[in-house]
């Protein structure tokens, strides 16, 4: 029974050894693992991660393990196959057991969850909550439109400053579809619901640049609704936001986040409009993106003016595409 035990000691030690040699080699390839945290919100996530993943992981190997061990210890053998085992029933204290420590289990996740909870939603620490940044996040077909209080708007791009509760408004126009918010870095995913306002509190604690994706099926160029996070330093932030409004270069953003995206990325679902004569006309591309035009949804339907001259303008510089 001793070299019994000890033999599943040993297999339980190989298989933790080589589960986590896995985790830690296909982890930053195959995204099984959660990305390095880079706010409050995500560092919380993970948190909850790692802690539920231990329960897994010990429940794992004390039914995997004591499986593989009895099947190769009492296996039939040279024995006859109507030989009947030992008859057992009615163990009460065997299963008092095994009732009692998945109960006890599930209730410290469950404890530990909710008390977690609280930070993953508002990490606004509550003396902090009058300070927040206030973004407008709006998912488009196929494209994301970011609106901040000054006024000031990019595109695939959402830059935030470092150490300051951000509190994103997602949304979605009236006439378009569902879409959701997911920047893994910086916390959990929020829909994008077409006339309805979702609020989605992040606290970012470090600078760098963070991957985003549309995580909900959008439409034929859905895989293209991706966007970059970009967390700065306060003062860099507050330097960029208020040049912001001079809109430059916002044409080119423009044209590569909403335009590009299909005319030059999806040559089966629309035309390659290079050189296309259209381009130079200020009052036909107004017309095409404010009401769409056969197969194209309206982009641009909600547009300030601002947005579609400096569309125009960017078009017009192109000499003819
Ligand atoms: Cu928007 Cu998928």
């Amino acid at each position: 029974m001793r070299r019994f035990f000890i033999s599943g000691l040993l297999v339980a030690g190989l298989v933790v050894l080589v589960g986590v040699g896995f985790l830690a080699w296909i982890g930053p390839r195959g995204g099984l693992t959660p990305v390095s945290p880079a706010s409050s919100n995500a560092r919380d996530i993970q948190q909850v991660y790692v802690f539920i993943g231990a329960f897994a992981s010990a429940i794992f190997l004390v039914v995997t393990v004591p499986l593989a061990l009895f099947t190769i210890r009492f296996r039939r053998g040279r024995r006859e196959r109507s030989v009947e085992g030992p008859q057992i029933r009615g163990h009460t204290r065997l299963e008092l057991t095994w009732t009692a420590i998945p109960v006890l289990i599930l209730v410290v996740i469950a404890v530990f969850t909710f008390w977690k909870l609280d930070g993953i939603r508002n990490p606004a620490p509550a003396a902090a909550a009058g300070d927040e940044l206030v973004v407008r996040v709006e998912g488009r077909q196929f494209y994301w439109r970011f609106l901040y209080p000054n006024g000031a708007v990019s595109y695939d791009t959402i830059r935030l400053p470092v150490d300051r509760v951000a509190r994103l408004e997602v949304t979605s126009p009236g006439w378009d579809v569902i879409h959701s918010f997911w920047v893994p870095a910086l916390g959990g995913k929020v829909d994008a619901i077409p006339g309805m306002a979702r609020e989605l509190k992040l606290h970012p604690t470090r600078t760098g640049s963070f991957e985003g994706k549309c995580t909900e099926l959008c439409g034929i160029q859905h895989g293209a609704m991706l966007f970059t996070a970009e967390v700065l330093p306060e003062d860099e932030f507050d330097s960029w936001l208020a040049g912001a409004t001079e809109q430059e270069g916002l044409g080119e953003q423009i044209f590569n986040s909403v335009c590009a995206k299909c005319h030059f990325a999806a040559p089966e679902y629309a035309p390659n409009i290079a050189g296309n004569p259209a381009l130079q006309d200020a009052a036909q591309v107004e017309d095409i993106v404010r009401n769409g035009f056969r197969r194209m949804p309206p982009v641009g339907r909600d547009w300030t003016a601002a947005e579609v001259d400096a569309l125009v303008e960017y078009l017009g510089g192109q000499g003819g595409g």
